[in-house]
C-alpha cells in the first residue's frame, strides 16, 4: 500500500527514487543488488575499519542504521567475499542470526539478518578477502614515491560489496561516518570531509553528510600531501607528483564556478582531486568531494582536463540525481558527457568543445558498430556484470541524444530543463522512464511539435543512431583533414610540425591516417612530430595502436613500456586487442601481459584476461 502511495506522489512531483522500489512499469528492483528495501533499508552508516598492509584485509564493522517500515524479520545485505563475524543488533550484548546465500561469480552473496520490528541499528562485523576486486593493494615500487604501499578501492559499478557489507544499489542511498586505522606515516582519505594533514596516530574520521549511493564509497591510503588549488579546491597526491599535479589542475576552481553558472550551486562543499598511482583502472571516478584520478591526465600542457571538468560534472549528474540500476547508467555517463562540453566550452571556447565532440561522434560510431543491440540508451545487463555497460552508447549516444534536444528545443529553454531536473531530483535516483516522463512534463508539453522533431523513444529503445542526429563540425580538424590530403599526395612531411599544434589536432591527424599506413611513412611522420616519445597517454595510446597495426618496430619498446606502468583500461584495452589480432602479436602481448598484470587492477585484468585467453 505504502508504494502505491508513494508511485502516485511521485507522478505528481515528477521523477522521484529513494530508498524504494522503482515507481516505473518495469517495477522490477534493481537486477544487481539482493536488497530487499522495499522491507528494509539502510539509511547511515558508521565504519570503523583497520586498514592491515601486512596481510591486505580490511577488518572491523560497519554499523547500520535502518528503517524498517513494514516490521520485516529480515534485512538483506550484499557481500562478494567477505567473512562475516557477528551481527549484532541495537544495543544488544547477544548476536543476531544471519545466514549468507548461494555465490554467484559478479553478485556475490545475500547477507540476510534476522531482525525486530523495532530494529533501528544493524551492525555488522566483517574482513574483507585477499581477493576483494574493489580493492588494489601497491607495493612501494608500484607507486610514484617507491618508498610507501598504497591502497585504494574502486566501487562502481557493484564492486562496494566486496569491502563493504552493503545494500548495493544505485538507488538507495545512506549518509556515512568513518574511522579508519592506518600505519602512522600514511594519510587516509575518502569520499567525504577530509583532514588534509597527516594524523600521527594514523586514526582518521571522516563525515559525509549527503545521502550517497554505495557505489560513491571510496577510500585510499598511501604517502600523500594536500595542496589547495583555491579556496574550495585542492590535489592530494604523492609528494613527489603533487606539484606537478597542482599545476595541471589549476583551473579546477574556474571549472566548479562555470559549472555552476550553468547548472546551479555545487551542493558538496569541497571539491578536491586525489591523483593515485598509474596503474588506477580508470580515467576518474566521481567520488564525492574527492574524484579519483589517473596520473596519466597530467600531460603537463593542461591538455587533458576535461576529464576533470567530467567527473566534477558528475556532482550533479550522477551524485545528485543518480541512475536507478545500471540499466539507466546513459542518465549517469550522457549526461554528464553533455555538461563536461558545456564546462569545457565555458572555460576553453567553443573550438575546444567542438573538437571533442568530433572525436566523440567518431568514437561513437565505431561503437555502434561493434555493440549490436546493447546499443540502445536503456540497457539491459540482468545476469551480466554492469561493467559492460561502460562504452560509447551511454556516453556519446547519451550526448548525441541530449544535443539533438537541445537544437530542437534552444539552449537556453535546454538549459533552464536541465537546471530544474538536477534541482528537483537533487539526492535521489531515476530511472529512465521517470526521466523522460519529466521530460514530457516539463519541456516537450510546453513546445508544439518538439516531441515529434525529437523521436525520444527511438533514441532510447532502439538500436543503432536516429537521423535526427545534431551534426558535429570542427574546423581546426577540417584544417587538419587538408593536412593529411596533403600529405597523401605528395608523402611529404616537413612542416607538419608548425601546423599540428595542440593535442587533440595530433590525435585527430593520428586517427585520420589511412589503413594502407605502412612503417616506413610512419618513421617519417615520427621523424617531424616526434610521436613515439610522446608523455601524453592519449597520443601514445593512438600512437602505439598504430605501431602495433603496422609492425612499426622502432614504437615497441615504448609501447611495451607504456603497457606494464599504464593501468588505465581504456588505453590497455585497443593495444592488447590489436596485439592479440596476430599471433605474434598475441605472443608478443601475452610476454608483456607477464610482467605486467600484477600491475593491474581486477577491473583491468579481469578485462584483457578475456583478451588474452
Ligand atoms: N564513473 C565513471 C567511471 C566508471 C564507469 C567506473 C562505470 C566504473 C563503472 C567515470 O566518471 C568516467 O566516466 N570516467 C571516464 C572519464 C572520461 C569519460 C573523461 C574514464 O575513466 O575514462
Ligand atoms: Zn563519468
Amino acid at each position: 500500500m505504502k508504494y502505491i502511495f508513494i508511485s502516485t506522489l511521485c507522478l505528481f512531483f515528477g521523477a522521484c527514487q529513494q530508498n524504494k522500489p522503482h515507481s516505473s512499469n518495469e517495477g522490477s528492483a534493481d537486477p544487481h543488488s539482493y536488497s530487499n528495501p522495499q522491507q528494509a533499508v539502510v539509511k547511515h552508516l558508521d565504519l570503523d575499519l583497520k586498514v592491515d598492509f601486512e596481510s591486505h584485509i580490511l577488518s572491523g564493522r560497519a554499523e547500520w542504521t535502518i528503517e524498517n517500515g513494514t516490521n520485516s524479520d529480515t534485512i538483506i545485505f550484499d557481500t562478494r567475499g567477505l567473512k562475516i563475524e557477528k551481527v549484532v543488533l541495537g544495543e544488544d550484548v547477544k548476536e543476531t542470526s544471519f545466514t549468507l546465500g548461494k555465490e554467484d561469480k559478479f553478485l556475490g552473496q545475500p547477507l540476510k539478518v534476522h531482525i525486530k520490528p523495532s530494529s533501528t541499528k544493524v551492525t555488522i562485523w566483517y574482513k574483507t578477502s585477499e581477493e576483494a576486486a574493489a580493492l588494489q593493494w601497491l607495493t612501494p615500487a608500484q607507486t610514484a614515491g617507491k618508498k610507501h604501499p598504497f591502497l585504494f578501492t574502486q566501487s562502481q559499478a557493484i564492486l562496494a560489496r566486496t569491502w563493504i557489507p552493503c545494500q548495493d544499489s544505485p538507488g538507495i542511498r545512506f549518509t556515512y561516518n568513518a574511522v579508519v586505522t592506518v600505519p602512522h606515516e600514511l594519510m587516509a582519505v575518502m569520499s567525504a570531509e577530509n583532514s588534509q594533514k597527516l594524523r600521527t596516530d594514523g586514526v582518521y574520521h571522516f563525515k559525509q553528510v549527503h545521502a550517497i549511493p554505495s557505489y560513491l564509497m571510496a577510500l585510499a591510503v598511501g604517502d600523500l600531501q594536500f595542496q589547495k588549488t583555491d579556496e574550495r579546491t585542492g590535489v592530494y597526491a604523492e609528494p613527489v607528483t603533487l606539484p606537478k599535479a597542482a599545476w595541471e589542475f589549476a583551473e579546477m576552481g574556474k571549472m566548479v564556478n562555470a559549472a555552476e553558472k550553468l547548472y546551479g550551486p555545487y551542493r558538496w562543499g569541497r571539491y578536491d582531486v586525489l591523483v593515485l598511482p598509474p596503474s588506477f583502472p580508470f580515467g576518474g571516478m566521481e567520488n564525492p568531494m574527492l574524484t579519483f584520478a589517473t596520473p596519466t591526465v597530467i600531460a603537463g600542457d593542461r591538455s587533458l582536463v576535461s576529464l576533470i571538468a567530467h567527473e566534477l560534472a558528475h556532482s550533479w549528474s550522477g551524485n545528485l540525481v543518480t541512475n536507478a540500476t545500471w540499466n539507466d547508467f546513459w542518465l549517469n555517463e550522457g549526461f554528464t558527457t553533455y555538461f563536461e562540453r558545456r564546462i569545457v566550452e565555458a572555460v576553453y571556447g567553443r573550438e575546444e568543445a567542438e573538437m571533442q565532440e568530433v572525436l566523440g561522434f567518431q568514437a561513437l560510431k565505431e561503437s555502434i558498430g561493434e555493440s549490436g543491440d546493447d546499443t540502445k540508451l536503456k540497457g539491459n545487463f540482468a545476469g551480466r556484470d554492469p561493467d559492460e555497460g561502460m562504452t560509447d552508447i551511454a556516453y556519446e549516444k547519451g550526448y548525441f541524444f541530449l544535443k539533438t534536444i537541445e537544437r530542437a528545443a534552444g539552449r537556453e529553454a535546454f538549459d533552464k530543463f536541465l537546471k530544474g531536473y538536477f534541482d528537483q531530483d537533487a539526492f535521489k535516483s531515476v530511472t529512465t522512464e521517470e526521466f523522460v516522463k519529466y521530460l514530457e512534463s516539463n519541456l516537450l508539453a510546453k513546445n508544439a511539435g518538439l516531441s515529434d522533431k525529437i523521436g525520444v523513444s527511438g533514441w532510447i529503445y532502439q538500436t543503432g543512431l536516429p537521423s535526427n542526429i545534431a551534426p558535429v563540425n570542427s574546423g581546426k580538424f577540417k584544417a587538419i583533414d587538408s593536412l593529411v590530403a596533403q600529405w597523401k599526395a605528395t608523402n611529404k612531411t616537413a612542416g607538419l610540425r608548425d601546423r599540428i599544434k595542440t593535442t587533440n589536432e595530433l590525435l585527430y591527424f593520428i586517427k585520420a591516417l589511412p589503413e594502407s599506413l605502412s612503417a616506413s611513412q610512419m618513421a617519417l611522420i615520427d621523424k617531424e612530430l616526434a610521436i613515439t616519445k610522446s608523455g601524453n597517454a592519449e597520443i601514445q595510446c593512438a600512437w602505439y595502436t598504430l605501431a602495433v597495426r603496422h609492425q612499426y618496430k622502432p614504437a615497441y619498446a615504448r609501447t611495451e613500456e607504456f603497457l606494464v606502468n599504464v593501468g588505465r583500461r581504456k588505453f590497455l584495452l585497443p593495444l592488447y586487442k590489436e596485439m592479440a589480432a596476430t599471433p605474434e602479436g598475441k605472443a608478443w602481448a601475452i610476454q608483456i601481459y607477464k610482467k605486467a598484470r600484477p600491475n593491474y587492477h581486477s577491473v583491468s585484468y579481469n578485462t584483457i584476461d578475456q583478451i588474452l585467453k
